[in-house]
């Protein structure tokens, strides 16, 4: 079976995706899997990538890029050597008709949030991972915290600032930040791994706060600042009508004070000062509440293949849900992963079982 292993994007998540992508190269069964790498620019040109997984990889600090081309790429297939044209941003490339199966390995907008699952979906061609309407909500947090909320399930307060609300109603927004409480998490409404979020512990920080989300998104929310162990839990899809499975819960501990959360820095960069640890020590009660709030946070988004549920667990034993993010980092060293592999579901494994799951 023909699979496209599509990665990198038009998100600020790119070099992220090129990362997961490179080690999803590194490890896919090539005897099972016949493979086509295709990486698409920050401009959106979609290029036949290289397949080389060190090409890929963040190394030493610097973020991998896909580059651009000026001309037609080899794309060389079962039936012969042919062409993929090079598909400049606005154009429907063709060659995704020619795989039955597309990995959609991008993180953030453009490939995370349910605009590239329509592509796919309007080509008639499978993918791994959520649909449209559940990729694009689990992108917003806002209206991902509205479906959990509608849903019963526990979120932190928040508000919404709409593009153009602070300029019209600046002391609306500000009496609805300071009923949240101090600190908030002033954050764009759609990004990801941590990009344009800013911890605010004095009001008069906001207004920076709010512009830094707005170089990420119009719309922004802030969030009350949960105190609380930053616990994460990954789901599979069930196979065949079985429900969603959860992993063992992995924790994230950020040591120091260099870093006021668990930002980009950290999670990709300064591997010193963050530690994952799984299994999570958790009472085996915990343990279950938290399998459990992940597999009805993937059912409530309405998510299939996979997803990873951060969730905060407080002194008092109360698990809320922090975010899901419809396709996790997905690099060995990730959580995604390492949560499965504890579980008894290995890397190579658990690749195969996301792409059998999208065949279903
Ligand atoms: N958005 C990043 C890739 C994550 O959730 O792991
Ligand atoms: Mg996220």
């Amino acid at each position: 079976r023909r699979v496209m292993v599509l990665f990198g994007g038009r998100s600020g998540e790119h070099a992220i995706s090129c990362a997961t992508a490179g080690a999803v190269l590194r490890a896919i069964d090539r005897e099972r899997w016949d493979v086509v790498p295709v990486g698409i620019t920050t401009q959106g040109q979609w290029v036949l990538a290289v397949d080389d997984p060190d090409r890929w990889a963040i190394t030493d600090g610097t973020l991998p890029f896909v580059p651009g081309s000026d001309g037609d790429v080899v794309l060389p297939m079962a039936s012969g050597e042919r062409t993929l044209q090079v598909i400049e941003p606005g154009q429907v490339p063709s060659a995704i008709g020619d795989v039955d199966v597309v990995l959609p390995l991008l993180h953030g907008p453009f490939g995370e949030d349910g605009t590239l699952q329509g592509l796919l979906e309007m080509s008639d061609v499978r993918y791994v991972g959520a649909g449209v309407l559940a990729s694009a909500v689990g992108m917003d947090k806002d209206f991902m915290k509205i479906v959990l909320a509608g849903r019963g399930l526990p979120v932190a307060p928040w508000t919404v600032i709409l593009p153009g609300r602070w300029e019209r109603d600046e002391a609306g927004c500000r009496a609805e930040i300071e009923k949240l409480g101090l600190p908030v998490f002033v954050k764009p409404a759609r990004a990801g791994s941590s990009l344009g979020i800013t911890r605010v512990a004095d009001l008069a920080d906001l207004p920076a706060a709010i512009e830094e989300a707005r170089r990420h998104d119009p719309k922004v929310i802030v969030e009350q600042g949960v105190v609380g162990r930053e616990i994460e839990c990954a789901v599979l899809g069930g196979r065949a009508g079985e429900r969603a499975r959860a992993s063992l819960p992995g924790e994230i501990v950020v040591h120091g004070d260099k870093h006021a959360f668990y930002d980009f820095e950290a999670k990709y960069l300064d591997e010193s000062s963050v530690e994952l640890t799984c299994p999570a020590d958790l009472s085996p009660e915990l343990v279950e509440r938290v399998r459990e709030l992940a597999v009805r946070t993937f059912e409530a988004v309405g998510c299939e293949g996979l997803a990873r549920v951060d969730v905060f667990v407080t002194a008092d034993g109360d698990v809320i849900v922090n975010e899901i993010n419809t396709m996790p980092g997905f690099t060995p060293f990730s959580m995604y992963p390492r949560m499965w592999e504890r579980t008894g579901l290995p890397y190579a494994d658990l690749i195969d079982e996301l792409i059998e799951l999208a065949l279903e």
